[in-house]
């Protein structure tokens, strides 16, 4: 569907004045266009951006995109992909796994002041942001399938999570995804008000259109979280992962898939800006699915 490419206008002129929320997710940063494109972001001052993950592989990458995100904005919310998360070799820096590799990510995002998932929730225009880290847990395979990885690789699917994404201290993903949703389930009963909800992965299974490789769903979010747009009052749920923009609504809610992905998933030549997706306060956003690049994504 790239010929209907869902970007948003950012000539925001005929619009009031004031502070705008604008999301964008899986920069991908690796790749020189993305990287030169991160760089050639116009300044919005006042401000502030949702970042939803898969920024890159390395820490370094990290570092160079939170120092030009936060000179461009005027505050930066981010939150892990699985590409950060992995324990690569490209990344030098540290060979640190699971808990330990979050945490040196979330040591880089605060010498930037860029919030986590780990920091208190601020709050823009009335509405609480909740940065997550939430994970997947495989709960969206068939009820039957026992073992998730051979029945992917039957379609010739080896997600690079398996090798790079470890768990540690946690048995497991499921389990460490299911700490994840189990604390921030908790903190998130302790706040009033609207909220937007932000993780990497889709919080409904029904916002997964991979129908090419419908093996690679598993890979995606978890059953635990499809109705927490309701329970959490959730204006806007905002996400990236699936390299597949999209605006959905469910429950009144407004889902909105943010990925740019790799060079082949988006307009090079239209520059990341078109590329930012108004959150707050929001235009009048019609229902728009699928948009983006091919359905691969590993
Ligand atoms: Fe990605
Ligand atoms: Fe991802």
């Amino acid at each position: 569907m790239s010929g209907s490419e869902h970007t948003q206008a950012s000539d925001t002129s005929a619009r009031p004045a004031g502070p705008r929320l604008w999301a964008i997710s899986d920069l991908h940063v690796g790749y020189d266009a993305n990287q030169a494109a991160v760089e050639a972001l116009s300044a919005r001052p006042g401000d502030w951006l949702i970042c939803c993950g898969d920024v890159g592989e390395t820490l370094a990458q990290l570092r160079t995109t939170f120092d030009v995100l936060t000179d461009r904005f005027a505050r930066v919310i981010w939150v892990p992909g699985n590409h950060e998360l992995w324990t690569h070799p490209r990344d030098t820096e540290s060979a640190a796994r699971g808990e330990a590799r979050y945490a040196a990510l979330v040591e880089a995002a605060r010498l930037y002041g860029v919030l986590t998932p780990e920091d208190p929730y601020p709050v823009f225009a009335g509405h609480t942001l909740v940065p997550m880290f939430l994970g997947y847990d495989y709960s969206w395979a068939p009820a039957e399938v026992s073992n998730v990885i051979g029945w992917a690789q039957e379609h010739g699917i080896h997600p690079a999570d398996e090798r790079f994404l470890h768990s540690d201290p946690h048995p497991d993903k499921a389990a460490w995804c299911a700490a994840r949703i189990a604390q921030t389930a908790a903190r998130l009963a302790e706040v009033e008000g609207p909220t937007v909800l932000i993780n990497h992965y889709p919080l409904r299974r029904d916002l997964v259109r991979l129908h090419r490789i419908p093996r690679f769903v598993p890979w995606c979010g978890s059953a635990a979280t499809e109705d927490w747009h309701v329970r959490f009052r959730a204006k806007v749920c905002v996400y990236g992962h699936l390299h597949m923009r999209a605006t959905d609504w469910r429950d009144g809610v407004r889902f909105e898939e943010v990925a740019v992905g790799y060079p082949r998933h988006w307009q090079v030549e239209r520059g990341l800006d078109s590329y930012l997706r108004e959150i707050l306060p929001g235009a009048d956003v019609a229902a728009s699915d699928g948009d983006g690049g091919p359905e691969w994504h590993w």
